[in-house]
This record gives structure tokens, C-alpha cells and sequence, in this order.
């Protein structure tokens, strides 16, 4: 007998058109010709039995929500332990009369937050019958993907860029992926790996252009507001590629609202890139809805390095609506934020998470954030990958 996981999955949306898919079959974005924006997953969360109270018997995992992730067979979970990350303070670095938060993801399964995204697509993927699936990455999703895919005993292909650090490509190979290096950047990839799975029957789990990798990132939002007992902060700072875990977090608070466990009031989200591929900060500036294609040369925070995001219409209406911001930081500012963070506060994070402190000290500094408000960063990863290209 199958056992059930309780899931209250009751479609996929267009985000951009608004037609309606069947989450029991294989999808990937709107099939409409004229459309083809993300997909989304839909609950039906006025039926939901569970309360928050229930979750302290639930698993330290992202599991622990599984009636609000996409898989109904329990048995087509594939975890390696992803999620329940820890929220730890800022205690010694200045924070100038705010509290800042680190949700630090550096613990998950490859040291990254790729994990939890790729535990739910991975997962789904199991359930759907597909066995064969290709990426292309910065780097941390591509260690992600391929080994939720060993679990699985799904065969996995990862197309990076040649100058992604050794330990990236190391640790793919390592877990069982096939390791195609490109001279280019992730836009590059990413078409090639679109030319694949047209080809071949190799299943695309790019980000965004999947529907349930935005699932798992999102449980970061629940964990968020489950760690702070149901309260949201008043600012959260996500460094962002191709921004599915701010689009993540953004849906899990109106999930949440919707299931009455917390109110109305959300964070300032903010957007924060590199200098190097910073067109959300520039169309946020210019008030544009759409951001155009932006990449001026390598950065050491490789996940920053995305020219332009998929979703981008969608991560500019979250800043907005939130009345949130975009911010890019150099590589300079950069090492500087990641030195503090190692030496004063014991965390060795990944650059991209770096550039999360640097923008928190510059907004405060112009007044945007204020004194007594409560600010979260998001730890996206572990900086151990990355020490090819930290000087010491
Ligand atoms: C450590 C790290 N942080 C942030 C990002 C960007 O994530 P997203 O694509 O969800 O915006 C990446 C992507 O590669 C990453 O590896
Ligand atoms: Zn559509």
C-alpha cells in the first residue's frame, strides 16, 4: 500500500497567464506558445488538519512541512537530512541599534540551500517516473542535484562554467555526475542543456523553468517564521541568481497568512546582486518591470553570476510589493564583508552570502534600514568551495 504523505498539492498556475496544469504530470513551464512563464504550485490550504503546534513531532528536516510540498508518495521522498537550518545572531560586528539574523544554510546537505530545491525536484522527478535529469549551475546546484540523484540512483549531467572552482566539479563528479565544462557563463549552459532535453530525454531541472524547486526553497520562508515564533522580520536581504529562494520565501508567507499562522504584515524583501550581473538593481532603479540582459565579467560569488533571471518580471514585483530594494556589491566589498563574518563572527560563508552583510551595512548606513528593526541574512552556502579565489 502507498503510503501517503498528506500533501494538499492541488495544481500548478501560470504565473504569467494564469492556466491551470495537473501537478501529476510532467511539466515544466506554461506550454502555452505565447506564455511559456513559471509554474507554480497551489494548495488547497483552507482544508489543511495540521496545526503549528503539530510540528514539534515533525522531523528537523523540510519534510517537517511535507502537506505543503508537491509529493504524494511518501516512499518518492528523497532526503539527505536538508533544511531546519539554524538561525543564528550577529553578536560582536556592529549592527547599530537593529537585530540581525544569519539563517544559515552552510550545514545543509553540500554545504549549500541548493539542497532543499533539489530534494523536492528531485523527488517529484522520482514520482513522475523520470530518471534521467540535467542542470546547468554556478556550481552548488549542481553538487545538490547530483547527489539527491545518487540517493535516487538517477542518472545526472551538470553543465558549468570552465572557471567554476575545482571543488565544484570535484564534488559533482564525485557524487556520480557527468561534468560538462562550458566556456561561458550560466546563460551559456543553460542553453545547451535546453538543446539537450529537446533532443534527448534528459528532463531539465534549470531553476525556475522546473516547478518544484521553487517548493523547497520555499520552505526557508516557513522556517524563517517558525524560528522567529511566527513572526516575520522587517527585513530580508537574499542574494540573488536566479532568485527562486526569494520567490520561495515570499510564497511560504502568504501560504502561511492563508493557513492563519501568521498575519498580514510581510518583510522588506531585498535583492542583492553583483556588480558584475546586477540588472535587477538597474531596471528596480529605472523603474523598468522587466530587467534586461546584464553580465560585465566573473565575480568569486559564481551564483551571483546569472545575466538574466528567468523570473525576473516576478523578483521585481516582490521587491516592490513589498516595498523592498535592490542592492549589488563588488568583489572587493565582497572578501571585506567575508573576512568580518569568518574573524568576528566564527562564519565562514559562502561570498554570495557575504555580499548580504556588506548590503546591510551600506543600507543602514543610507538610512533605508532603521534603528530597532529586526533584519534577516541569508547564509546561501558554505565558503569552503570557494577558496580558490578567497586570497588569505
Ligand atoms: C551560495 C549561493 N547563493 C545564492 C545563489 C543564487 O540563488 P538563486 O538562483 O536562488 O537566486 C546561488 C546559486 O548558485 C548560490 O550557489
Ligand atoms: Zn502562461
Amino acid at each position: 500500500m502507498i503510503k501517503q504523505t498528506g500533501t494538499l498539492i492541488s495544481h500548478l498556475v501560470c504565473e504569467g497567464c494564469g492556466r491551470t496544469y495537473d501537478p501529476r504530470k510532467i511539466y515544466t513551464l506554461c506550454t502555452h506558445e505565447t506564455c511559456r512563464y513559471i509554474l507554480s504550485a497551489r494548495y488547497n490550504l483552507s482544508e489543511a488538519k495540521v496545526k503549528k503546534e503539530d510540528l514539534r513531532t515533525q522531523p528537523a528536516n523540510m519534510w517537517r512541512y511535507k502537506e505543503f510540498l508537491p509529493v504524494y508518495n511518501e516512499e518518492c521522498i528523497v532526503t539527505l537530512g536538508e533544511g531546519y537550518t539554524p538561525l543564528l545572531k550577529v553578536s560582536n560586528l556592529p549592527t547599530e541599534g537593529t537585530q540581525v539574523f544569519i539563517k544559515d544554510e552552510s550545514g545543509n546537505p553540500t554545504g549549500s540551500f541548493k539542497a532543499r530545491g533539489l530534494s523536492a525536484a528531485v523527488s517529484k522527478a522520482k514520482e513522475l517516473g523520470i530518471r534521467k535529469l540535467v542542470i546547468p549551475t554556478a556550481g552548488n546546484a549542481g553538487g545538490a542535484l547530483a547527489a539527491y540523484a545518487a540517493k535516487a540512483g538517477m542518472q545526472t549531467l551538470v553543465y558549468m562554467p570552465r572557471q567554476t572552482p575545482e571543488a565544484f566539479k570535484k564534488e559533482a563528479k564525485l557524487l556520480g555526475a557527468g561534468v560538462i565544462e562550458i566556456d561561458g557563463n550560466i546563460s551559456d549552459c543553460g542553453k545547451l542543456v535546453q538543446q539537450k532535453s529537446a533532443n534527448e530525454d534528459w528532463f531539465d531541472v534549470s531553476t525556475l523553468k522546473e516547478p518544484y524547486r521553487l517548493e523547497g526553497k520555499k520552505t526557508m520562508g516557513y522556517e524563517i517564521a517558525e524560528q522567529l515564533n511566527w513572526e516575520v522580520p522587517d527585513i530580508i536581504l537574499y542574494p540573488t541568481g536566479g532568485g527562486t529562494g526569494l520567490l520561495g520565501i515570499w510564497k511560504a508567507f502568504s501560504e502561511l497568512e492563508e493557513l492563519g499562522w501568521i498575519g498580514a504584515r510581510r518583510p522588506r524583501m531585498v535583492a542583492v546582486q553583483s556588480d558584475c550581473c546586477n540588472g535587477i538593481q538597474l531596471a528596480f532603479q529605472q523603474a523598468e518591470t522587466e530587467s534586461v540582459y546584464k553580465d560585465s565579467g566573473a565575480t568569486i560569488a559564481n551564483g551571483l553570476r546569472v545575466p538574466h533571471p528567468y523570473a525576473n518580471r516576478s523578483i521585481l514585483k516582490v521587491i516592490r510589493e513589498s516595498n523592498g530594494n535592490a542592492v549589488s556589491v563588488s568583489d572587493g566589498d565582497i572578501l571585506t564583508a567575508l573576512r568580518e563574518l569568518a574573524s568576528r563572527e566564527g562564519l565562514l560563508v559562502a561570498p554570495e552570502g557575504a555580499a548580504l552583510w556588506h548590503a546591510f551595512k551600506s543600507l543602514k548606513r543610507s538610512g533605508w534600514i532603521r534603528e530597532g528593526e529586526k533584519v534577516l541574512l541569508l547564509n546561501t552556502g558554505s565558503g569552503y568551495k570557494y577558496f580558490d579565489n578567497i586570497p588569505v
